[in-house]
């Protein structure tokens, strides 16, 4: 028998995300530090245990908008996809999405709450590819400028100037909203509008939306990212950067130290590359 409060509990989600998307589009209103805590609070800490409560309420349909987005996205790169960020992947439903269609990539799924990430590592665990969790912020990503091939972001804080810089001339960054299908234009139109990318299209699909933005390529080949190391850690180190001075990091311990003195714990095997988590070893 179906559940009385679904049609009820999707009416109102699509309601509050049509509220909120929009503005978050706007950098100035993004950025504002109550904006940011207001979201990591309701859609982290508030909903965090009963996250995929919500996932179920869908019924099937809360990955549609994403699946589309991947789809167009394999289309235009092929195989050229080798690193791919998931930004608030809470309970790694896109992580998990996104691996199926490029299993030769390696993930990072980022999150900026530590309950979120073990619940995305938990769900992720038979994941054939490599997949790092990693505590981080999605507004100072932990990562080089033009690291990532491909950039997701579903249902999370849209910061397109910080997914813009890290991802490669000729990369693309998908982003969507699970229930806000009517908005698809608005929200494309407010992307297009930060001029960060040289290509950007929007599809309503089912409840959602998803918006793909494609940076410019500057070579006509471009390169693969390349990712080394002989360890898992290694790999993960020679992808990460500090995100206070985007200087190369190494493991020591239980931290991960950059080149100008700043440190970040190791927690439960996540690295936690939180700005102010950061511990200044200079005096
Ligand atoms: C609504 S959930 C969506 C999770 C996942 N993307 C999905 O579609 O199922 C939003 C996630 O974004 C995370 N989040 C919120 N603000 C963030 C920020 N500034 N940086 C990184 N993650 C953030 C929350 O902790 C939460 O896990």
């Amino acid at each position: 028998m179906s559940n009385p409060f679904i049609r009820p509990a999707l009416f109102l989600s699509q309601m509050l995300f049509s509220i909120i998307t929009p503005p978050l589009l706007m950098p100035r209103i993004a950025k504002l530090r109550f904006t940011r805590l207001f979201i990591s609070f309701c859609f982290g800490r508030a909903y965090g245990n009963r996250y995929q409560n919500i996932i179920d309420s869908f019924q099937g349909r809360y990955g549609l908008a994403m699946a589309e987005g991947l789809a167009r996205a394999k289309e235009i790169a092929g195989d050229g996809i080798s690193v791919v960020a998931d930004c608030g992947t809470g309970t790694g439903f896109v992580t998990r999405q996104a691996a199926e269609q490029f299993p030769h990539a390696t993930f990072i799924a980022f999150d900026i709450l530590e309950g979120m990430l073990t619940q995305a590592r938990n769900n992720c665990k038979d994941i054939p590819t490599d997949v790092f969790y990693v505590q981080a912020d999605a507004f100072a990503l932990p990562l080089a400028d033009q690291s990532v091939d491909l950039l997701l972001a579903q249902n999370t804080m849209p910061c397109f100037a910080e997914f813009a810089r890290v991802c490669r001339p000729g990369g693309m960054v998908i982003y969507v909203d699970s229930s806000a299908g009517w908005i698809a234009n608005i929200a494309k139109r407010l992307v297009e509008k930060h001029r960060l990318f040289e290509r950007v299209m929007g599809e309503r699909v089912d409840l959602g939306f998803y918006v793909l933005a494609c940076k410019t390529s500057i070579e006509k080949e471009p390169s693969k990212i390349s990712i080394k190391g002989k360890t898992k850690q290694q790999r993960l180190t020679s992808l990460l950067r500090c995100p206070l001075d985007k200087s190369k990091v190494i493991v020591e311990q239980d931290y991960l130290c950059c080149e100008h003195h700043h440190r970040y714990p190791i927690h439960d095997g996540f690295p936690v590359m939180l700005e102010r988590n950061a511990i200044s070893t200079t005096k």
